[in-house]
């Protein structure tokens, strides 16, 4: 099985569990930075994953872009889907407004990849809201290994260990 994981971070936590997930994944693979490759080949893939974190209830508009411009090709493909975000309980309705109908319909898994909040790579106004949000003035990291490793395992599912 040939993978891609094309993923968005603003500001790192999505690219940390990007990487995790990317490690958990058996056979030929690639991951992209989509902000550092805006259009990743997918002819070579039969399995996409994609994800990226939620700022005011959306996806970044790189993932949103690279979804609507390739979405035929993308619905031929194996699809796993995942997102960061900080309210777990956002977390359908934040997936449903990152991607089209079609391609939540047509995904074979999703998964929630929990979140971060790290103070020093916010400005004012963010660390400001944040401190509401949470009412934590301190650094938090909350991602979920075992739904990464969960992910890995469902897009991976009829493949065996080690293929
Ligand atoms: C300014 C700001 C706005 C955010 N807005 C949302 C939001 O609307 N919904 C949500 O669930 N999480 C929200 N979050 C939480 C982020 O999605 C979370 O911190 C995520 O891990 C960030 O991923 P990244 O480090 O890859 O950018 C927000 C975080 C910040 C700093």
């Amino acid at each position: 099985m040939n993978t891609l994981v094309v993923y968005a971070s603003k500001k790192g936590s999505t690219e940390k569990a990007a990487k995790m997930l990317f490690e958990k994944l058996e056979g030929e693979k690639s991951i992209v930075n989509i902000k550092e490759n805006s259009s990743p080949t997918l002819e070579n893939y039969e399995t996409v994953i994609l994800g990226g974190s939620i700022y005011a209830g959306s996806i970044q508009k790189e993932i949103k872009n690279f979804v609507n411009d390739n979405l035929n090709l993308l619905l031929t493909k194996k699809i796993g889907l995942f997102l960061c975000c900080g309210m777990e309980e956002n977390y359908k309705k934040q997936l449903k407004q990152s991607f089209p109908e079609e391609l939540l319909d047509h995904s074979i898994t999703d998964q929630y990849f929990g979140f971060e909040y790290n103070k020093e790579k916010m400005n004012l106004i963010e660390k400001t809201l944040i401190k509401l949000v949470t009412k934590s003035q301190t650094n938090l990291s909350n991602i979920l290994k075992d739904n990464i490793d969960k992910l890995a395992m469902d897009i991976q599912g009829d493949i065996k260990v080690g293929q």
